[in-house]
């Protein structure tokens, strides 16, 4: 099965991306330990070991379609933020970012009639959907329970508690 030149570019550079997203997540759950903010410590270190697992999803699939995977390199993420609402804030972005580049790259498999890769990225941007609703309930909360010190400490415990990711990511993820 043959992968065309800008798929397999975009994949690659998807690699990346993954690779950043799971770093920027860890520099954001070391924010969150160092700052006393456990429970959304412990969500986000699950959160960048899932964008790693995104990752390797993509390289054994570009492996696989014997397209051979390339791994880019990944710039440093920031390491301070502002206060814990601008953590996810900064989180709903850069999920933002990834949606539209797989909503592009399932775009470019389908002209390219590359149904197989059609398929592999529709996994993905189902799990977006989820990573998207994610980021925009936890945000919510930071406005339904306040902004001050008892409200902020309601909402990082109201993310301590959410379930580990399951939707597609859990069902139909081959390991
Ligand atoms: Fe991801
Ligand atoms: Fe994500």
């Amino acid at each position: 099965m043959r992968m065309s030149a800008p798929l397999k570019k975009a994949l690659t550079s998807q690699i990346g991306m993954e690779a950043y997203a799971s770093n920027y997540y860890l520099a954001m759950a070391s924010w969150c330990e160092l700052a006393g903010y456990e429970g959304s410590a412990s969500m986000l270190y699950r959160q960048a070991d899932e964008e790693r697992a995104h990752m390797n999803k993509i390289v054994r699939y570009l492996n696989m379609i014997g397209a051979g995977a390339t791994i880019p390199a990944v710039k440093q993420p920031p390491a301070a933020f502002k206060d814990l609402e601008s953590v996810f804030k900064a989180a709903l972005k850069s999920e933002q970012a990834v949606t539209a580049s797989f909503n592009s790259m399932a775009a470019v498999a389908q002209k390219d009639g590359d149904h197989a890769a059609f398929a592999f990225l529709q996994w993905f941007v189902t799990e977006q959907v989820e990573e998207e609703a994610l980021m925009e309930t936890i945000l919510q909360k930071f406005d339904l329970l306040g902004h001050d010190k008892i409200g902020i400490y309601e909402a990082d415990r109201f993310v301590g508690r959410l379930p580990p990711p399951g939707g597609p990511a859990a069902a139909a993820a081959p390991g």
